[in-house]
């Protein structure tokens, strides 16, 4: 084998890619991994938009806001008092970048640990060649390497409106959003998905004026009912200003602001004007500049990889995962598939279940559930048990003060098996573990209601709701 020929090269090494390429190296092959995104000093960026511009600095920017608006609305409960509370930006802004740049350092570290080789640039196939494929890297160094087996992993980028593209200065995607570089006095987002609550939460807690469009005259309709409408509650009481059932017309952008023409609910002309727009529509497969026509792989009308369940391209040996193929953009997601085809390509046999990747907003009250929600159990016609609790009844929550929200859980009617277990409240990103354990195993509501928990935790709540299934709740 040459020096440039490997078992596995992986092309992007957001949390699909990176993780594959460290499974495979684990697993014994010569494993490389291509990644183009560079930082601001021209350096690699390995992560990904989850480490670059997604989950990771979202979340620094969402602890920060969180920090300051318990200093500002509810230290005084504790007894505490502040003075002159004040918010540098640019700081919180750094802080943010320092974070980015330890999970950039960590990924290169693990690569060197796992000896993974690492190439910075454009991965895009050549051509098929004798038992593998030729793929050229355009970077720093151009070079072309040859692997038996390759798994594209080069994730998704914003959508933007049609005719609107992103400037990043007025009108943002996610990227833009998260590096706002002054708090403006109005903020406007199209879409209430996952980055339009987690962003608009962000700069409404600093004390931005916020207007979220939505599309759809549901709020989060793919989230539990009974939950959406909790969390919408919350959130209008906060002061995020959402409006339902619109449509989004002109939108116009100027030296000082963006006005955005649209049609509200009941047909009427309005027009939303803000400093700053950010456009959180959801996101498209990245698969321009691989040549996949060159070589024959096969693309869906969204430009998304056809995969099958095991993540196999058309193509013999091609593989891809993460949010470049079918199913939830969700980086969790993108590092099970990534370690199951590392796995499949050294003959073994790891099932990714769908029904047990968990879903997590991290607004306050967080939101998270896994397996079904209700209004599916109806629609299929399944017979349900459902048991809820609210945090209000949970000593942690009173302790913690912050009672908002639930526990439910829903179990099969005869078998008592978790179907689906929604949480909006305190801490629901980390409660919500429990839940897809417990359906990883099959358990009961019986049997997460006889789990001795820890007093006083919050997950005290979902061992109550799971008593509720029973109608036998012992606090409340
Ligand atoms: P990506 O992370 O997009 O990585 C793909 C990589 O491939 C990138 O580095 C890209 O530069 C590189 N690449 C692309 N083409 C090429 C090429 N031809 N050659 C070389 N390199 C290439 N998910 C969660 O689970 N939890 C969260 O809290 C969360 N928060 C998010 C917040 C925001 C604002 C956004 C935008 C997303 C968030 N997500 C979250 C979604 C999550 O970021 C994605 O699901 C995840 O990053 C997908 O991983 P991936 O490996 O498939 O692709
Ligand atoms: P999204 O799919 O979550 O939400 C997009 C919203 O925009 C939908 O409600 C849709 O109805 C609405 N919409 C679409 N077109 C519209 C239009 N023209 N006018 C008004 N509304 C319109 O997409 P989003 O928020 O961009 O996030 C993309 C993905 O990134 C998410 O689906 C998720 O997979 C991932 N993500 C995950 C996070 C997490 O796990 N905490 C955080 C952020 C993003």
């Amino acid at each position: 084998m040459s020096s440039k020929s490997f078992d596995v090269i992986v092309i992007g090494a957001g949390p699909g890619g990176y993780i594959a390429a460290i499974r495979a190296a684990q697993l014994g092959f010569a494993t490389a991994c291509i990644d183009e995104w560079t930082n601001a000093a021209g350096g690699p960026a390995p992560g990904g938009t989850c480490t670059n511009v997604g989950c990771i600095p979202s979340k620094a920017l969402l602890q920060s806001s969180e920090h300051f608006e318990h200093a500002g609305h509810h230290f005084a409960d504790h007894g505490i008092g502040l003075k002159d509370l004040s918010i540098d930006v640019a700081k919180m802004l750094a802080r943010k970048d320092t974070v980015v740049k330890q999970n950039n350092d960590g990924i290169l570290y693990l690569f060197k640990k796992n000896k993974v080789s690492f190439f910075h640039g454009r991965g895009s196939f050549v051509k098929a060649v004798d038992g593998g494929y030729e793929i050229a890297v355009a970077g720093a160094a151009n070079e072309t390497l040859v692997g038996r087996q390759i798994v594209v992993a080069t994730g998704s980028s914003a959508r933007a409106l049609p005719g609107v593209a992103f400037d990043e200065e007025r009108i943002l995607s996610n990227d833009g959003a998260l590096r706002i570089p002054k708090l403006p006095k109005t903020l406007g987002l199209i879409g209430s998905g996952v980055i339009g609550l987690e962003m608009g939460s962000v700069w409404r807690r600093l004390g931005a004026q916020v207007t979220v469009l939505e599309a759809l005259p549901t709020f989060l309709g793919a989230v539990d009912e009974q939950i959406a409408k909790e969390a919408h509650k919350a959130f209008t009481k906060q002061g995020l200003k959402i409006e339902l059932g619109v449509k989004v017309g002109d939108v116009k952008s100027g030296k000082n602001g963006v006005k955005v023409a649209y049609t509200d609910a009941k047909g009427g002309a309005q027009t939303l004007e803000v400093e700053r727009l950010i456009v959180s529509i959801g996101r498209a497969p990245n698969t321009a500049g691989l040549n996949a026509e060159g070589v024959g792989l096969k693309l869906d009308e969204r430009g998304a990889i056809v995969v099958d369940d095991d993540c196999r391209t058309n193509l013999p040996g091609v593989w891809a995962v993460g949010d470049v193929v079918r199913g939830p953009m969700l980086a969790h997601k993108a590092e099970e598939e990534g370690a199951a085809v590392a796995e499949r390509i050294a003959g073994q046999h790891p099932h990714v279940d769908f029904n047990t990747v968990p879903w997590v907003i991290y607004t306050s009250p967080e939101i998270a559930w896994v397996g079904q929600t209700e209004q599916q159990l109806k629609a299929a016609g399944r017979a349900y048990k459902a048991g809820t609790f609210p945090f209000m009844a949970n000593g942690r929550a009173r302790a913690l003060g912050d009672t908002t929200g639930m526990v439910k859980i829903l179990a099969d009617a005869s078998t008592d098996e978790v179907l689906g277990v929604h949480i909006v409240g305190p801490m629901a990103s980390e409660l919500i573990a429990e839940a897809v354990l417990a359906m990883e195993f099959r358990a009961s509501a019986e049997d997460i209601a006889r789990t001795c928990h820890a007093h006083p935790s919050l997950s005290e709540a979902t061992k109550e709701a799971a008593l509720a299934v029973d109608r036998r709740t012992l606090n409340f």
